[in-house]
């Protein structure tokens, strides 16, 4: 064998040991960041419109007011509810991961509660509350909520976010983080153990190193609650004493939430990604053909394909499997996209929630006509992709209905 047969199977050996080439896969390997300030992205110049920006220039005008609780989390219980977050999708991060590392430790988590297109951090103590939002035309944006010297809320835009938030780890658009690194006791990461791009698909053992894991059932290995310690309970019931919860809106960190997180932020980014990608090839070319790949990813994405196998049921206790269900709209027969399996796989209905949400809706025309349509290929049987046989036919043809009675807008051949 000459040396270049050697490092070409080398490299080959190298990429198929690595797990996370099923990652890159989602894109064709294609992660790198794109130029934020390029024709036809302009994310800088974009108008958010998205529930934050209405907040804050509600705030601004002084249409909207926030109370502020002085002994419990400042702005954060007014601002949940006027954004629909629930207490219940809290999950908690132990590592020193993000923006406000210094003041988040295993004892001292900072907490994450998210909805549908919202998502908030929060760390006791700190008067600074993080937040993202899926924006229908930008993607990923970032905002600040603090009290000003008057002690009136202010929201800011700060640049500084997109320093983490726009990366291969985001899928190269402004974006939503999760990552998993082993954690020491005091919330230090082990780089070596980076766990890359976290979606529904990553194996369990690979997920949720640095976080917080409460349930009633779930898989046996995973990287959560170890913290230096794999003595830890993979499922914690309570959080207490460990940390106290008269910090945190809410008194768990639940493993359906965190499920939901996985699947919820990847999507957001490849939605994002889909969009920038379509507005640059419409600009540059005027059709979209050359991202036909990446729509058939996106589709694969929708329908679940390569979901990591569930091999023991998985529940919850938090409450956010009911609030989750609850969401959202059903078909006649009372069947939704909300619905939850949690004994093989994550839904009972294989078919991402997000395809009603207002960030899939604004995909530019050609692009959302062009998923709408590899979908409906997929589930009229006329696509066969051998990372599609988990849909069986009775699945194929219930989530047909189901989009027959839910989705709008609708092609006319639905
Ligand atoms: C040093 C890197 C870093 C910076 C800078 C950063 N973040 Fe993050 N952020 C992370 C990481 C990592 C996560 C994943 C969760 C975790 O580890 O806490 C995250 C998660 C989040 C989340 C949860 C959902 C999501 O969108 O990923 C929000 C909300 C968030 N950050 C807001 C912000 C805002 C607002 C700013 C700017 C003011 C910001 N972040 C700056 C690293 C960063």
């Amino acid at each position: 064998m000459r040396w270049f047969q050697i490092m070409y199977l080398s490299y080959l050996l190298i990429w198929l040991l690595n797990p996370w080439h099923l990652a890159s896969e989602d894109f064709q390997g294609s992660t790198h960041l794109l130029p934020l300030g390029a024709d036809g992205i302009n994310y800088l110049e974009l108008k958010a419109s998205n529930p934050l920006a209405r907040l804050q220039s509600g705030l601004d005008r002084g249409a909207i007011q926030l109370s502020y609780d002085k002994d419990k989390g400042g702005y954060l219980p007014a601002l949940m509810q006027h954004l629909g977050i629930p207490a219940s999708s809290q999950i908690l991060v132990g590592s020193k991961t993000s923006l406000q590392r210094e003041r988040i430790s295993p004892n001292r988590p900072r907490a994450i509660l998210f909805n549908d297109d919202i998502y908030l951090g929060y760390v006791p103590g700190s008067k600074v509350i993080e937040l993202s939002v899926a924006d229908p035309i930008m993607g990923g944006v970032f905002y600040t909520l603090e009290a000003s010297e008057s002690g009136e809320p202010i929201m800011k835009s700060p640049q500084q976010c997109l320093e983490c938030h726009a990366s291969s780890k985001t899928m190269g658009v402004p974006g939503h983080l999760v990552r998993s690194f082993r954690t020491d006791a005091r919330g230090q990461l082990d780089l070596s153990s980076d766990g890359g791009l976290i979606t529904h698909r990553t194996p369990f053992s690979q997920r949720w190193g640095g976080y917080f894991v409460t349930g009633m059932a779930g898989p046996p290995d995973h990287r959560g609650n170890q913290f230096g310690d794999s003595s830890n309970p993979h499922l914690m019931e309570t959080l207490e004493p460990r940390i106290s919860l008269a910090d945190y809106p809410g008194e768990r960190s639940d493993i359906v939430a965190l499920m939901i997180l996985d699947h919820q932020t990847h999507l957001h980014n490849f939605i994002a990604r889909l969009h920038h990608e379509g507005r640059v090839a419409m600009q540059t070319y005027g059709h979209i053909r050359y991202l036909r790949h990446k729509v058939d990813s996106l589709v694969d994405a929708l329908l679940f394909a390569n979901e990591a196998p569930i091999t023991r049921p998985i529940k919850g206790s938090s409450g956010f499997s009911q609030w989750f269900e609850t969401q959202g709209v059903q078909d006649p027969q009372g069947r939704s996209l909300r619905q939850l399996d949690l004994h093989t796989r994550m839904m009972r209905y294989p078919c991402s929630y997000l395809i009603h949400s207002q960030a899939f809706k604004s995909l530019p025309d050609p692009v959302y006509d062009a998923t709408l349509k590899a979908l409906w290929e997929v589930l009229t049987g006329q696509t066969r992709r051998q990372k599609l046989n988990h849909l069986t036919l009775s699945l194929k043809r219930e989530i047909h209905e189901i989009l027959e009675a839910t989705l709008h807008p609708k092609p006319e051949y639905w």
